[in-house]
């Protein structure tokens, strides 16, 4: 385990990593699960809904990004950091799919990134305030409810673009082994309200995202 950092250090790194994942230059570490398939040209239809949904997905990551590096942040623990720092990395596969995504199919991320990792940046601080077993219990719901939303995109996203639906359905395997490891940790139930908020506000971000 690596020496806890000191708090300034700790924010220029979180300062840093926002920008990167902003600029749209993170790195994945595995490689893209459409990599080596065939990407038959798509109908102007077909590739706009998909793009629209992949611009979606990419918001999704952009605020997991945001979330767990502001959960690292907030930890008293320094294991628990770790995981957090370490579960953001792991998301930083699905930021660098996404985005290669989106650029095959002509389309570009959302404009409103630098908002959405802002808001979710302060739910994540929030979250963490309150306690370590509620934070991973945010975690959870997040992780649920975006294997959820993934689960919707498989049946939505068109059956021709084989590429994208290999890394969606990729992604939802990883959101649901997160959302256990989680539980494992020792995440807290959220309540219901909670549970409902968080609902509420992915509708609106995806809702916008899909056309912003
Ligand atoms: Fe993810
Ligand atoms: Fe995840």
């Amino acid at each position: 385990m690596r020496e806890p950092p000191t708090p300034l250090d700790a924010w220029l790194s979180a300062g840093e990593h926002a920008l990167r994942t902003l600029a749209g230059a993170s790195v994945a570490a595995r490689p893209s699960p459409a990599a080596e398939l065939p990407k038959p040209a798509l109908a102007d239809a077909e590739r706009r809904l998909s793009g629209a949904l992949m611009r979606v997905n990419h918001v999704g990551e952009v605020c997991a990004q945001a979330l767990y590096r502001a959960q690292s942040l907030v930890t008293s623990d320094a294991a628990l950091r770790e995981r957090f720092i370490e579960a953001a990395r792991e998301e930083t596969d699905h930021l660098a799919w996404t985005k290669q995504r989106l650029d095959e199919l002509g389309d570009r991320p959302s404009l409103l990134n630098p908002l959405w990792y802002a808001c979710a940046f302060g739910i994540g601080l929030v979250a963490g305030r309150f306690s370590d077993r509620t934070s991973l219990g945010f975690v959870v719901e997040t992780e649920r409810q975006v294997e959820q939303h993934l689960d919707g995109h498989l049946q939505r996203l068109p059956m021709n673009d084989g590429a994208s639906r290999a890394i969606v359905e990729r992604m939802k395997d990883d959101e649901a082994r997160h959302a256990m490891q989680a539980t494992q940790a020792g995440a807290a139930e959220l309540g219901a309200p909670v549970r409902l908020a968080m609902r509420i506000a992915a509708r609106v971000m995806t809702g916008v995202a899909h056309w912003v």
